[in-house]
């Protein structure tokens, strides 16, 4: 039987102690439902920081013009309201937020990338001001993050890439344009973040973060660190890097030690480590399942009552992994939701009824937490 959840211990008091850190982040992705009622009180037991799931993603924070404009030039006022209320909430109770994402492939308003294309240098000069006006601005609006992924996903997933950059992206697109050099982008946007940090007088409390999925796999996880490597070669103009946040968004049985891989890896060019997204997906689903889609190959749905075998798979792979957080350089972990009842992994990669987290539909800890808290715990 499940322990009496009115004796739970508090996670970041947990954590913080198992590793010995007073200030470490213990965050969660919320959006506007976690902050009122019954999610908000559990929310502030067990976390000290959020970040937004998608309020300040550049799609929300700042879309194209409405109605468009053609060209789409005429920017939109931006959008600060959705994540205004969750970093208020987070203010008015002592947490802390973790800031997603300045740029990301899949959620670029066009304006950014609009510009005059009569030459090469013309273009990469009107993309490159959209950048710095973007990143200038909503920095600024966000003073007090602990951290920022500057770019989400840059790396690509071919293990056989000569530069491990995705190039499906529309930034890397857009640098590209004349025969330019499309991984440019990244170092611009650590560039323009590095400016306005300095200028905003945050250089030891902001963190400046690569953000990006899968580095438990060798291959995806070497594409990253190339790309780190590439980030930090621009040092001549000041650029700066802190870290890589590792999305961890695994499943049932992941093996801890690649994980463990992953963070010595970013250890040796002398960076922290922040885990992003951390959930663990009820389904040990084969890699085609993500390219494909669909069941099979996804493993089909348990529907609304998942089997214990796979909550207590689950719950040992946790414990697996916050023991492998436990390194110096490992500075927030991250889920990727509060609860059960509010998971992204109900629609991706199918829709199918999942599990990820610690806490389960009703809002009560699973065998998953109480691993994570109790190292005596034996999950039946
Ligand atoms: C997801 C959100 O959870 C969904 O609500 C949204 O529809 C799509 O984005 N990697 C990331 C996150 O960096 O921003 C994604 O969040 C999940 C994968």
């Amino acid at each position: 039987m499940l322990p009496d959840p009115t004796t739970a211990p508090a996670l970041k008091t947990v954590l913080s102690t198992k590793y010995g850190k007073p200030d470490f982040h213990v965050g969660v992705a919320i959006e506007s439902d976690s902050i009122t009622g019954v999610p908000s009180l559990l929310l502030k037991k067990h976390f000290n920081a959020i970040t937004a799931e998608n309020a300040m993603k550049p799609d929300t924070i700042w879309p194209n013009a409405s109605p468009a404009t053609n060209p789409p030039t005429a920017r939109a006022t931006p959008n600060f309201g959705p994540a205004d209320e969750l970093v208020t909430f987070a203010t008015n109770n002592g947490i802390e937020v973790r800031a997603h994402t300045l740029l990301w492939h899949q959620t670029v308003p066009t304006w950014l990338i609009q510009g005059n294309q009569s030459t090469a240098n013309n273009y990469r000069a009107d993309v490159a001001q959209h950048m710095q006006n973007y990143i200038e601005t909503v920095m600024g609006h966000f003073p007090d993050v602990y951290a920022w992924d500057v770019v989400n996903e840059a790396a690509s997933d071919d293990p056989g890439s000569a530069d491990g950059f995705r190039t499906d992206s529309p930034w890397y697109i857009a640098y590209s344009f004349g025969g330019k050099d499309g991984r440019e982008y990244v170092r611009d946007a650590f560039y323009f973040a590095t400016l306005k940090r300095t200028a905003m007088n945050r250089v030891n409390d902001m963190a400046l973060m690569l953000n990006d999925y899968n580095t438990e796999l060798p291959g995806k996880r070497a594409n990253v660190i190339k790309i780190v490597q590439y980030i930090l070669a621009d040092s001549g103009r000041g650029t700066m890097i802190d870290g890589v946040g590792h999305q961890l968004h695994l499943q049932v049985g992941a093996d801890a030690s690649q994980v463990t891989a992953a963070l010595q890896a970013v250890e040796a060019l002398g960076l922290i480590n922040h885990i992003t997204e951390l959930d663990v997906s009820l389904y040990a689903d084969p890699g085609t399942c993500f390219s494909g889609r669909t069941i099979p190959p996804c493993l089909a749905d348990y529907g609304a009552s998942p089997p214990q075998s796979a909550l207590s798979l689950q719950a040992t792979t946790y414990r697996a992994l916050f023991n492998a957080f436990d390194r110096t350089s490992v500075k927030s972990v991250t889920t990727w939701g509060l609860a059960d009842n509010h998971t992204w992994l109900n629609s991706w990669p199918v829709n199918r009824t999942n599990r990820p987290l610690l806490f389960d539909t009703s809002l009560y800890p699973k065998w998953a937490f109480w691993t994570v808290v109790d190292p005596a715990i034996v999950v039946p």
